[in-house]
C-alpha cells in the first residue's frame, strides 16, 4: 500500500497522521489525506500513480502544430450543442445535478447512441446495480443494448476494466462513489473524490478516452467535494430545471472545447430525455389574462434566445422582512430594491419580497434586472403590466438601465412568439422598427416606473 500523507488546504503543510488541527498554522479540519508518491516511481500508468516523468521537448509555440479537436457526436443534438459538437477524445466532462434530474438517464441515452455509431462504450455504476440499470434501459427503449456495464466503485478495478476494454468513453456514475484502496478516508471524502478524479483524468489524457464523471450537488447547488474537480476536468455541465416540471436544461459552465453558457434543452418523458429544440416559449406559465407581480424577460443563453417569465410577490413582512429569491441572486435582489427605493421612490421596506424564474430556470445574467423591478413594482401596486410585455435591461447602482448584449436578437425572437410591448434600454432600441412591437427606450430607472404606469 503506498504511503498516505496529510496536507493542509490551508497552509499546505504535512503531518504524518490526521490531526483535527494542522499542527503548523492551527486551523481547524484542514488536513486532507493525499498518497505520497515516492519519486520515479513512474510504473504502469494505469496502477501505479507516476512520479517524475522525463521532460517534454521545449517547443516554440509557432512550430506547434494546432490541431482540431476531434469530436464525436454523441447523436442525442441538446448534448451536442453543450459540449461543443460532440464527445472529445482524451476530454473529461463533469456533469453535476440535483438527485432524480435524470443524469444517470442522459448518459445511458448518449452511450446507447454513441454505441451505435460504432464507438465502444462503457458504463461504470457505483450507485445502482447492473439490473437496477439494465431496468431503465427497458424503460428507454434500449432493448439490445450493446453498452457494457460495470457495477464497480473501486478505483484500481475500474482501471484494469479500462485498460482491458479500451473503451472510447466511459462514464462513471457517480465519481462520489469511487474510492481508492491506497487511502484510508471514507469513499465521497475530499480526499478520495479528488485522488480519484485527478487519476481518471490522467488516464483519459493518456489513452485518449473520454471520461464522464457524474458528480453529486449540494443542499447550496455547487458540486460536492472539492471544487478542485472543477478545474481538473475540460468541461463543465450542470443539469438544472424543476423536478417537478418535464423540462430540463444542461448548461456548459466551463468548456475547454466549446463556448460556456451554451444550454441544451431536453424533455423528460416516459421514454427518457428528448431533445427540444425550439425552447424559446416553455419557460412561460400562460395566463388567460394578465396578473400582477409577473414579467417577461428575454435572456439570452448561449445561441439561442429564451422567454422567462419572473414572479414577484411583495407582501405585508414583520420588524425583519424577508428577501428570498428562487433561479435569481439573492444578493442582485437586495441592490435592485435598493436602488428602485432611492432612484425611483418605490419603497419595500416593510414588506417580504419574493421573487422567481419560473420552470426551475437559473438567470445568472442581469439582463434580468428591469424584469425582475418591474414584476416588484406590479406586484406592490397590484396592477398587472400590459398583455404581451417584455423587459430586460441590466440596471446599475446609480439608477441607470445598461444594454444587454445582443438586444435586437432578443427582441425579434418576443416579437415572433407574438408579444407587442417591451421596455428595453435605449442602446438596445432597434434602428428599424420590429413589426408588431412597440419599443419603449429607457435610460433611467425612473423612466422605468413612468413608463409603465402609463401603459
Ligand atoms: P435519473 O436519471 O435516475 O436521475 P439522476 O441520475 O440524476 O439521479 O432520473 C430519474 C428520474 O427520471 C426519475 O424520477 C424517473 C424519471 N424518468 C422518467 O420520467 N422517464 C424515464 O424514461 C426515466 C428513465 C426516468
Ligand atoms: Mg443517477
Amino acid at each position: 500500500m503506498a504511503k498516505t500523507t496529510f496536507n493542509c488546504s490551508e497552509c499546505g503543510g504535512t503531518s504524518a497522521k490526521w490531526l483535527g488541527q494542522c499542527p503548523h498554522c492551527r486551523a481547524w479540519n484542514s488536513l486532507i489525506e493525499t498518497v505520497a508518491e515516492p519519486a520515479g516511481s513512474g510504473k504502469n500508468r494505469f496502477g501505479a500513480r507516476p512520479g517524475l516523468t522525463p521532460a517534454s521537448p521545449l517547443m516554440t509555440l509557432a512550430n506547434i502544430e494546432a490541431s482540431d479537436f476531434e469530436r464525436t457526436p454523441s447523436g442525442l443534438d441538446e448534448l451536442d450543442r453543450v459540449l461543443g459538437g460532440g464527445m472529445v477524445e482524451g476530454g473529461v466532462v463533469l456533469i453535476g445535478g440535483d438527485p432524480g434530474i435524470g443524469k444517470s438517464t442522459l448518459l445511458l441515452q448518449a452511450l446507447d447512441a454513441l454505441q451505435r455509431r460504432g464507438q465502444k462504450t462503457l458504463y461504470v455504476t457505483g450507485e445502482e446495480s447492473g439490473a437496477q440499470v439494465a431496468l431503465r434501459a427497458r424503460r428507454l427503449g434500449l432493448e439490445g443494448s450493446q453498452v457494457q456495464v460495470l457495477a464497480e466503485t473501486e478505483l484500481e478495478k475500474m482501471l484494469s476494466t479500462l485498460q482491458a476494454e479500451r473503451p472510447h468513453v466511459a462514464v462513471i456514475d457517480s465519481i462520489q462513489t469511487v474510492y481508492s484502496n491506497q487511502l484510508t478516508s471514507a469513499p465521497g471524502s475530499v480526499a478520495q473524490v479528488r485522488e480519484c478524479a485527478a487519476h481518471l483524468t490522467r488516464v483519459a489524457k493518456s489513452e485518449g478516452v473520454t471520461i464522464v464523471l457524474v458528480g453529486h450537488v449540494t443542499k447550496e447547488g455547487a458540486l460536492a467535494g472539492p471544487r478542485v474537480l472543477e478545474h481538473m476536468v475540460d468541461t463543465v455541465l450542470y443539469f438544472e430545471g424543476d423536478t417537478h416540471s418535464s423540462f430540463r436544461l444542461v448548461r456548459a459552465i466551463k468548456n475547454r472545447f466549446g463556448a460556456v453558457n451554451e444550454i441544451g434543452v431536453f424533455a423528460m418523458t416516459e421514454k427518457g430525455l428528448k431533445g427540444v429544440s425550439n425552447p424559446s416559449a416553455i419557460f412561460l406559465s400562460q395566463h388567460a389574462e394578465p396578473v400582477p407581480g409577473s414579467c417577461v424577460m428575454v435572456t439570452l443563453e448561449g445561441s439561442r434566445p429564451l422567454l422567462v417569465e419572473i414572479q414577484a410577490l411583495v407582501d405585508s413582512g414583520g420588524p425583519s422582512p424577508r428577501r428570498l429569491s428562487v433561479g435569481l441572486d439573492r444578493d442582485r435582489l437586495a441592490m435592485l430594491l435598493a436602488v428602485l427605493h432611492r432612484h425611483a421612490g418605490v419603497a419595500c421596506m416593510d414588506q417580504d419580497v419574493f421573487v422567481n424564474a419560473v420552470g426551475g430556470v437559473r438567470i445568472s445574467e442581469p439582463a434580468a434586472d428591469l424584469a425582475v423591478l418591474l414584476a416588484i413594482t406590479s406586484s406592490l401596486r397590484g396592477r398587472p403590466l400590459p398583455k404581451g410585455f417584455i423587459a430586460f435591461g441590466e440596471v446599475g447602482l446609480a439608477g441607470e438601465v445598461r444594454p444587454a448584449p445582443r438586444g435586437q436578437e432578443r427582441l425579434k425572437e418576443a416579437a415572433k412568439l407574438g408579444f407587442s410591448v417591451a421596455v428595453v434600454p435605449k442602446a438596445n432600441a432597434p434602428k428599424k422598427p420590429i413589426e408588431g412591437l412597440t419599443v419603449h427606450a429607457v435610460e433611467r430607472i425612473e423612466q422605468v416606473v413612468e413608463a409603465v404606469r402609463g401603459l
